[in-house]
């Protein structure tokens, strides 16, 4: 295992972290097959992990419980334990010592190594702001009840740099894959955070599993390649080679993925990759951008629609499943997350959408296309 020491604060942490949100269960997300699930976290920090990432909310709220009983038996003494503020629950000062004590009672220990304002956009950064979570935190601080003090983030880049510049954070931590360079915080964020000191942490470095299992297409590229590597070693090695990056977690699912990345992070060095195969990592991006049915520049022009529907947004959705092909999260974003109006099943056909795009997409044509793929049958 190789370790990145920490600007500003006092660790030094393995460059691959557990990220607990992706256990083993039993059928339901909430059922965690315990004995596999502990089998796997203790197994990687017997392996030279040392960086334990967790949340109140992964697993119905149960993972936070399964972390607490994994780092027992001497386990906890030598890990950093991260977990977060669920930021939606917290409407009143008082929430915020409320959750963090339940925190503390689930995971069993008297402090909290790293603690993050949990996925932090415009709003609730804003709501959580003006409820004083910073005094907060540097109170909690104090008490040493949190060793320090960060954030996760899903928004835009202006709002990440909005909140890099609003506080001297401990550490950060984002959405980062070669997939995802322009994307949230994307490059352009991880060397602004890293640029003001802040240690940057990154979530989805397997953009949740889809760089994992890519389609044949650009399998076959992989396999072309003069220098054989997984779609698994090429994704990690390439984040590994950023001096940027503190620590890479990982949302292992299996006792064989944690065994495989271990094996993986022993080389993972700074400079890993020569500039051909940062060459070819870029050519790994521009064909999965290039499975893109639907050839919608996101520019916005055709919005708003008189009745409320997203159009960019289905259309993200839609070439998402086809770049990764995989539907699972697009269709669960359709069907769970986007409101009915906002859906391409609520097109109405009155055709001005179509009078403003720049690309003279058919729109009205492709919502059903795009509702006929997404809508839960
Ligand atoms: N704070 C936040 O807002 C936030 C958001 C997202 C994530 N996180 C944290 O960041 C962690 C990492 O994110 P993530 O779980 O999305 O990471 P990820 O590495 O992008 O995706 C994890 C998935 O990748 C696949 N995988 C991992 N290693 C593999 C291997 N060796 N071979 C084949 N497949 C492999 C598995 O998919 P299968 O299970 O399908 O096999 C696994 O579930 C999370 O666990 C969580 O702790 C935080
Ligand atoms: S055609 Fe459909 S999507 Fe376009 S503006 Fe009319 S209702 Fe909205
Ligand atoms: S105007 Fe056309 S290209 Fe722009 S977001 Fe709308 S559909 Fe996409």
């Amino acid at each position: 295992m190789k370790y990145r020491k920490m600007n500003k604060i006092d660790a030094t942490i393995s460059s691959l972290g557990f990220g607990a949100m992706r256990l083993p269960t039993l059928g339901s997300d909430s059922q965690i097959d315990e004995p596999k699930a502990i089998e796997m976290i203790r197994y990687a920090i017997d392996h030279g992990v040392n960086y334990v990432d967790t949340a109140y909310g992964y697993h119905g709220g149960q993972s936070e419980i399964l972390v607490g009983k994994a780092l027992k038996d001497g386990y906890r003494d030598k890990t950093y334990l991260a977990t977060k503020l669920p930021v939606w629950f917290v409407n009143k000062k008082e929430d915020m010592d409320q959750l963090l004590n339940e925190q503390l009672k689930k995971l069993d220990t008297d402090h909290i190594d790293f603690y993050l304002l949990h996925a932090l956009n415009k709003e609730s950064w804003q709501k959580v702001y003006n409820l004083g979570v910073l005094e907060w935190g540097e109170r909690m601080k104090e008490k040493n009840l949190i060793r320090f003090f960060g954030f996760s983030f899903h928004d835009d880049l202006d709002t990440f740099k909005k909140i890099i510049d609003a506080y001297d954070w401990d550490f950060c931590q984002i959405q980062y894959n070669y997939m995802d360079v322009d994307y949230q915080a994307g490059r352009e964020g991880l060397l602004y955070a890293y640029n003001k000191g802040i240690n940057v942490v990154i979530m989805e470095p397997l953009r949740g599993g889809r760089l994992a299992r890519p389609p044949k297409d650009v399998m076959d590229l992989i396999n072309s390649y003069k220098i054989k590597r997984s779609p698994v070693e090429w994704a990690l090695l390439w984040l590994w080679n950023h001096k940027e990056i503190s620590t890479i977690l990982s949302g292992m699912s299996t006792l064989e993925q944690v065994k495989e990345n271990i094996e993986i992070a022993d080389k993972a060095e700074v400079g890993i990759l020569s500039q051909e195969e940062l060459e070819f990592v870029e050519k790994l991006r521009l064909a999965f951008l290039g499975r893109k049915a639907i050839d919608c520049t996101q520019c916005g022009y055709c919005m708003p629609c008189p009745y409320g529907v997203n159009i960019p947004r289905n259309f993200f959705l839609y070439n998402e499943g086809i770049r990764y092909d995989d539907w699972g999260a697009p269709r669960w974003e359709y069907n769970y997350s986007m409101r009915e109006e906002e859906r391409a099943g609520n097109c109405q056909e009155c055709g001005v959408c179509e009078t403003k795009c720049p690309q003279q997409l058919p729109i009205r044509e492709l919502l059903k296309k795009v509702h006929e793929a997404l809508a839960q049958k």
